[in-house]
């Protein structure tokens, strides 16, 4: 048997205090000693916040445009993913980055403090999106299904617990996007909102490349805002994830450019899991200055 072959649901395994799948467990070794180069562009999410989102953005920032390249290859071998262990049909994030010319796109879940040092002593940029934690919940268990290599998702009133409680594939979504607000002044960390872009994407598009040192001209953003609509992005093969094998994401469970909305979570969330979720969110939620939306 190919020990690179995956295809059955793994368990979580704690990395310093972090919940990460057995096969980042692991490598993690690996992944902590990865060298960083000064123009690597990092993007760091937690799981379903905008990450494929922010890479077609930032690629197509970097590259002028929409090029060739950006049309005809998929997302995740433009940017890497760097603490992703071979699964199936999915090369390891940490050869392709080894492989990959310069300027790199990483991708990352990590929560700060496992970020490869390397990143901070280069001073390389970092991307960091966040999105509002019931939309997220509420993605991220649709996603858990589709995903083979995550553990069982259960039902969602299983998940909703899990997801409360931190029990999941990169842990506390509090701890992840407090964690990263609290340092972004101390590194080169752009802090981007889901809700933001979605409302007002040139805005942002323009901002992302105003942080990453790229003047394009008025044609180019819109380009680019066109070309990462949701729209565009949920029929483009390249974004979609459907090159992926069917063995490792089930897309007919749900499609992985689902519904790209703010406050899809009233669809799901019932009375009483909205009162226990607001309960729980104020008391993680009260030391910080960070705020999110959960409607627009
Ligand atoms: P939904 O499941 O709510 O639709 P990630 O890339 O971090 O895994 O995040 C995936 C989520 O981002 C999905 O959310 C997906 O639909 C949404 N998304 C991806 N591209 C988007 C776009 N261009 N506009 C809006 N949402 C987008």
């Amino acid at each position: 048997p190919n020990p690179t072959r995956r295809t059955e649901r793994q368990r979580l395994c704690d990395v310093k205090g972090v919940p990460l799948i057995s096969s980042m467990h692991e490598i993690f070794g690996r992944v902590e000693k990865f060298q960083a180069k000064a123009d690597d562009v990092l993007i760091a999410t937690y799981p379903k916040a905008g990450t494929t989102w922010m890479i077609e953005i930032v690629d197509s920032i970097r590259q002028g445009g929409i090029t060739k390249e950006i049309k005809t290859i998929p997302s995740h071998e433009r940017a890497p993913y760097l603490e992703m262990n071979s699964q199936d049909m999915i090369p390891s994030g940490l050869d392709l980055l080894e492989a990959m010319p310069s300027p790199r796109l990483v991708k990352t879940h990590l929560p700060f403090q496992l970020v490869p040092p390397s990143f901070w002593d280069k001073g390389c940029k970092v991307i960091y999106v966040a999105r509002n934690a019931k939309d997220v919940l509420v993605s991220y268990y649709f996603f858990q299904k589709t995903f083979i290599g995550l553990p069982n998702t259960g039902t969602w009133d299983d998940f909703f617990e899990s997801f409360l409680s931190g029990n999941v594939e990169c842990g506390s979504w509090f701890d992840h996007v407090t964690g990263w607000w609290d340092v972004r002044e101390k590194h080169q960390i752009l802090y981007v909102f889901y809700e933001d872009i979605l409302q007002d994407p040139t805005g942002e598009v323009e901002r992302v490349a105003c942080f990453l040192g790229h003047t394009l001209d008025k044609g180019t953003i819109q380009e680019i805002v066109k070309h990462t609509s949701f729209n565009m992005m949920k029929d483009n093969p390249m974004t979609n994830a459907s090159t992926m094998s069917t063995s490792v994401l089930d897309l007919s469970i749900s499609p992985f450019m689902r519904k790209g909305q703010v406050g899809d979570w009233k669809n799901h969330f019932t009375v009483a899991q909205n009162e226990r979720f607001e309960e729980e969110y104020r008391r993680r939620m009260a030391k910080t200055s960070l705020r999110f939306r959960t409607e627009l």
